[in-house]
């Protein structure tokens, strides 16, 4: 991480949030500290053709920037309660404009992490903050995660935020119950509908250990 940045970016995030509505007033803080230029490509990606077929895919078009993406104050929560070690990998579902990598190269730079994100718009602005800051530890790549032909890599923490339509995260819940079947899979869920499907759905998540819930996100260990 770029060492101008490192020190202001780390004092907005010791700042306790009062509300999740101030949780996204300090994360738009760090946005605009950082240099990401959300809105004008969030607008870009309205005003253009969406190449998906809507009725399949979910990207969340026209949602609010703030509610779009996980707060940077929540990535530390889960950081604080998983404690990932030197080599570990984390990679995010569906991982908007890649803040997770952000906060894992401020906080700690020896985990490695991967998101992978359906709009190449949002990916190649990821891209541009990653290689302004100069992170080491993150890659973004722009894949579909509930394709066919896109195998999930061997992850100590896969994370999501409800990334998609309800038949791409059935697909990518399928996806992990098979890694689950040699071994343990940890799963961090964001957002009411994955946690709700999860729940309903893919017990093989909750049933050998007790889910962990915070406000807003629960952790599953398979
Ligand atoms: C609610 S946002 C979460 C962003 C980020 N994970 C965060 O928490 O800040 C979900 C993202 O998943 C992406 N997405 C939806 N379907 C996807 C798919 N099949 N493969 C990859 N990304 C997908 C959307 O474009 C959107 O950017």
């Amino acid at each position: 991480m770029r060492k101008d940045l490192h020190q202001p970016i780390i004092e907005i995030l010791s700042v306790r949030p009062s509300s999740y509505a101030n949780a996204k007033q300090l994360s738009e803080l760090i946005d605009g500290k950082l240099g990401y230029q959300m809105s004008q490509v969030e607008e870009l990606i309205s005003n253009g053709k969406c190449e998906f077929d809507i009725r399949e895919k979910q990207l969340w078009i026209g949602l609010d920037i703030q509610s779009l993406q996980t707060p940077y104050s929540e990535i530390i929560e889960m950081i604080d309660l998983l404690k990932p070690k030197r080599g570990d990998f984390w990679v995010d579902l569906g991982a908007g404009y890649g803040r997770m990598g952000v906060v894992l190269s401020l906080i700690c730079d020896e985990v490695q992490f991967y998101g992978y994100e359906l709009e190449k718009l949002r990916v190649e602005e990821a891209d541009r903050i990653y290689s302004l800051l100069n992170l080491q530890n993150a890659q973004m790549y722009c894949v579909d995660v509930a394709a066919a032909d896109f195998e999930l890599p061997d992850a100590d923490l896969f994370f999501a935020y409800d990334f998609g339509s309800k038949a791409d995260v059935d697909i990518v819940l399928e996806k992990l119950k098979e890694k689950s079947k040699y071994r343990s899979i940890n799963v961090i869920a964001r957002g009411r509908d994955i946690k709700n499907w999860i729940m309903m759905e893919h017990p093989w998540l909750s049933e050998v250990n007790s889910p962990i819930h915070r406000e807003n996100w629960s952790l599953f260990v398979s």
